[in-house]
């Protein structure tokens, strides 16, 4: 891929667009309605809209390395609280995939400099986990699961904000976890609970 052939595609994306509506990108340009918050990964691989066949305007989207929701982390909590409290988004989506490089490096030992404090947020998800995982002998599964219950905990992240505890009393926010299998294509959904973590999440966090 060439950067030249980029802004070919985009020539041909507009034409395409506009010979099925020609209002479309003056329609675009008035506002963004989305009702879904996708935080994600940043692989190249895990096409966010694509795979969900959602079309420009349907989702708001923030990826990073292994999906993560840290608490400190300025950028995913101004895009929660704006999601939330501007865009009034109805549903939060954090989706994790098999075969992510970020959760493989936390697994291993090596030094990455940079990035050790952010991959150290995957290694707490499992130490928090460390029984069931150290179970689990097959190094593979292992690797699975935890790309699993990091998606749980970055959704125990997400529910542990003032701002997503509040829209779920005022009008029923929910949260979901989700998996792409890269091998497959599909996504799974992996039932968290959304309401028994909130309820346990508010014992200990609760903002008001
Ligand atoms: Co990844």
């Amino acid at each position: 891929m060439r950067l030249k052939d980029i802004f070919d595609n985009n020539r041909h994306w507009v034409a395409e667009k506009l010979k099925t509506d020609d209002q479309y990108f003056s329609k675009m340009a008035r506002d963004q309605d989305p009702k879904l918050l996708y935080i994600g990964c940043s692989d190249s691989r895990v096409s966010t809209e694509e795979l969900m066949g959602m079309a420009p305007g349907e989702v708001f989207v923030h990826r990073n390395i292994a999906n993560m929701v840290p608490n400190t982390d300025l950028s995913v909590m101004s895009v929660i609280k704006y999601a939330v409290n501007i865009l009034k988004v109805q549903d939060i989506v954090v989706c994790g995939h098999y075969n992510c490089g970020g959760v493989k490096a936390a697994m291993e030992s090596a030094d990455l400099g940079l990035l050790n404090p952010w991959l150290r947020n995957i290694r707490d998800v499992y130490r928090l986990h460390q029984n069931e995982l150290n179970k689990t002998e097959d190094v593979e599964q292992r690797y699975r699961r935890l790309v699993e219950l990091n998606v749980l905990e970055q959704c125990v992240n997400v529910t542990k904000t003032a701002v997503v505890q509040r829209a779920y009393k005022e009008r029923g926010l929910r949260v979901h976890g989700w998996v792409f299998d890269i091998h497959t294509g599909l996504l799974k959904d992996l039932n968290i609970g959304f309401e028994d973590i909130l309820n346990k999440v508010m014992e200990i966090y609760r903002i008001d």
